[in-house]
């Protein structure tokens, strides 16, 4: 099966009412852990990439370790998906690379800190829109900015989405995935305490959800940290303060108000460091590193496989044909000028 659209994706998921994980990945391991989770849990899927992770593995081997995933896996659809592009430039590279789906996040300027205007905004993400449909591949806009800058992504501000905009911002750009700030930041330190209303805005996805009920939403900065992680990583001879991520709760609520895909990265890594310390601490003797990376892999199956069957996806791969690009992209042709999620 070859790379899917995500807009069919989360069309699915709307139809049945289930929330489809987008996992960030930098290598091998990581792919392979998600295949692996996707397997096992018979779950569609969305891969990601951050303009870091492009530049870190490169984009060719990126790529083609993607192509190896669909080929081995052709019983899982699999999205791949450009993380917070910074430029339709980048969108575009990622688009002629083979990517299915791209985010173009003008909620900042093209240095990814810098708060941006709303008319920049609209203008880059509709450039966008215009030239990933004629290719069938689906668009990811962000409105608000997150917290945190924790990964180098993010104004460190948190403003969250007006729902009046939110509206117009759809329509005018055409996009078929919304991600909305609601009080979330990326990496593992999110809040200062478990969170409640008052610093995760759950209300707002509801709100936003009533008004755009055909538009899918998306939640960044959706790891939820969980404690175990963090001691089993202290325990290993790291050293995490104390950290809150997002209740899987909150993100379930979520699900049942339009969220259809939910972004997590750290959840991962997490698993991952604490797999390869305590790897490492239990055999001082061993130097054949895939020890270690074997143990990774594991660990970020685990997790993912976790996070699948909390967001409902699991057993949900089976459930409908891929379509080619090119038929989403008469799919496009058709909706124009609106192309806003049907
Ligand atoms: O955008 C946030 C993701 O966690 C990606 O992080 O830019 O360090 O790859 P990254
Ligand atoms: P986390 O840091 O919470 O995993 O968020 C990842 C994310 O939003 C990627 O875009
Ligand atoms: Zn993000």
């Amino acid at each position: 099966m070859p790379l899917v659209s995500m807009r069919q994706l989360l069309d699915e998921a709307a139809a049945s009412g289930y929330g489809v994980g987008a996992f960030n990945v930098n290598n091998m391991e990581q792919i392979q852990g998600i295949m692996l989770a996707a397997r096992d849990t018979a779950s569609p899927v969305i891969v990601q990439a951050s303009r870091g992770a492009r530049s870190y593995a490169g984009d060719r081997f990126l790529y083609h370790l993607m192509l190896a995933a669909v080929e081995e896996y052709p019983e899982v659809p699999v999205a791949l998906h450009l993380d917070h592009g910074n430029s339709p430039a980048t969108c575009i590279s990622a688009i002629e690379l083979g990517f299915t789906s791209v985010m173009m996040d003008g909620s900042l300027l093209e240095d990814g800190a810098t708060i941006a205007d709303y008319d920049y905004n609209v203008a880059v993400t509709r450039e966008v829109v215009e030239y990933a449909h004629v290719r069938g591949v689906t668009v990811e806009g962000e409105l608000g900015t997150l917290g945190g800058i924790e990964d180098g992504v993010g104004s460190g501000q948190v403003h969250l989405t007006d729902p009046d905009q939110a509206v117009d911002f759809v329509e005018r750009t055409g996009i078929d995935a919304l991600a909305v700030a609601i009080g979330t930041s990326h990496g593992a330190y999110k809040f200062p305490r478990r969170p409640d209303g008052q610093i995760l805005a759950m209300r707002l996805i509801e709100e936003i959800h009533r008004r755009l009920p055909h538009t899918h939403l998306v939640m960044h900065g959706s790891s939820s940290v969980p404690a175990s992680l963090i001691e089993r990583i202290n325990a290993a001879g790291g050293r995490m303060a104390p950290a809150f991520g997002v209740p899987v709760d909150e993100i379930q609520l979520g699900i049942r108000h339009g969220v259809r895909k939910v972004n997590v990265d750290t959840d991962g890594r997490l698993a991952i460091t604490a797999a390869a310390r305590e790897a490492l601490a239990a055999k001082p003797d061993e130097f054949d590193p895939r020890h270690v990376t074997r143990a990774c892999r594991e660990a970020m199956r685990d997790v993912v496989a976790e996070r699948m069957r909390q967001f409902g996806q699991a057993g949900h791969a089976g459930d409908y044909e891929p379509r080619s690009l090119e038929d989403i992209r008469r799919m496009y042709e058709a909706q124009e000028p609106t192309g806003a999620a049907a």
